[in-house]
């Protein structure tokens, strides 16, 4: 049931909307090289459960907001989601709260994937710990070669249909838009301005990492959004770019 659940979520997000019009999927997998790690380390992140499975990351806004990626919540209701806050792990410990409403960007395209973001509302607060904490918004992009870490629950290789138990992370280096969307990469135009990218040989994001963290100098600069395949050469992953989606978010938290 698990794997069934699993596969087909990867599916969905390979055939259908993470992959931008133009790009077609690949079979053949790649390690995304990351490593275990402690949600104390990442105390924002959290694990969105779609009938009682895990779905996709997220990050702490506030005790009781969610940010994640749009694509995350096509045809869903809130009843049927909850978030695991607090573990390391995401099959138990922490806290697991009910959402009470959530609210999609009114402009995410699933064929661009332009404003693939969306906030959750949670039905009770979260109590603030070492292990659960908010991270702040970017408020400017992150320059070309800035450090950054995604974190997350996703498959280790692409078109893997199993998650690992533990939390992963990644460090990866921020690829400026600009030139995410030169010839030095494969996505050329299909990046678009409210978009940013990260790439690191043999690392990256992927399947169910979607949603989740990419943090740079302390903020939230990214939500991880969308890639071809996973780690493979050429192909940043891409991400949501919080700087640009900023002012969404801010309002959307409260009016979600
Ligand atoms: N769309 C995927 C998901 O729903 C995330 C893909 C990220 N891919 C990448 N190569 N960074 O989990």
């Amino acid at each position: 049931m698990f794997k069934f659940v699993i596969l087909l979520s990867a599916f969905a997000c390979v055939l259908g909307a993470s992959i931008p019009d133009g790009l077609l999927p690949q079979l053949d997998g790649r390690i995304v090289g990351g490593s275990a790690t402690s949600i104390s380390s990442f105390p924002w992140q959290i694990s969105l459960q779609r009938s009682g499975s895990h779905s996709c990351g997220g990050s702490l806004y506030s005790n009781t907001i969610v940010v994640t990626a749009a694509h995350c919540l096509q045809s869903v209701t809130a009843s049927s989601l909850k978030v695991r806050a607090g573990s390391s792990y995401r099959t138990s410990g922490g806290v697991l709260v009910q959402v009470a409403a959530f609210k999609n960007h009114e402009g995410y395209n699933a064929n661009t994937m332009v404003n693939d973001i969306a906030v959750v509302r949670l039905s009770s607060s979260l109590s603030l710990s070492s292990t659960i904490k908010t991270i702040g918004l970017a408020t400017t992009a992150p320059s070309d070669g800035a450090a950054a870490v995604v974190s997350g629950w996703g498959t280790l290789t692409y078109g893997s249909s199993s998650l690992p138990s533990q939390l992963q992370s990644v460090d990866l280096s921020i690829v400026s838009l600009s030139k995410c969307q030169s010839s030095t990469y494969g996505y050329g135009s299909q990046v678009r301005s409210t978009m940013l990218c990260a790439y690191t040989s043999g690392k990256d994001a992927c399947q169910g990492d979607s949603g989740g963290p990419l943090v740079s100098g302390g903020v939230l600069v990214g939500g991880v959004s969308w890639g071809y395949g996973c780690a493979y050469p050429n192909y940043p992953g891409v991400y949501l770019s919080v700087a640009d989606l900023r002012s969404w978010v801010v309002s959307a938290a409260t009016s979600v």
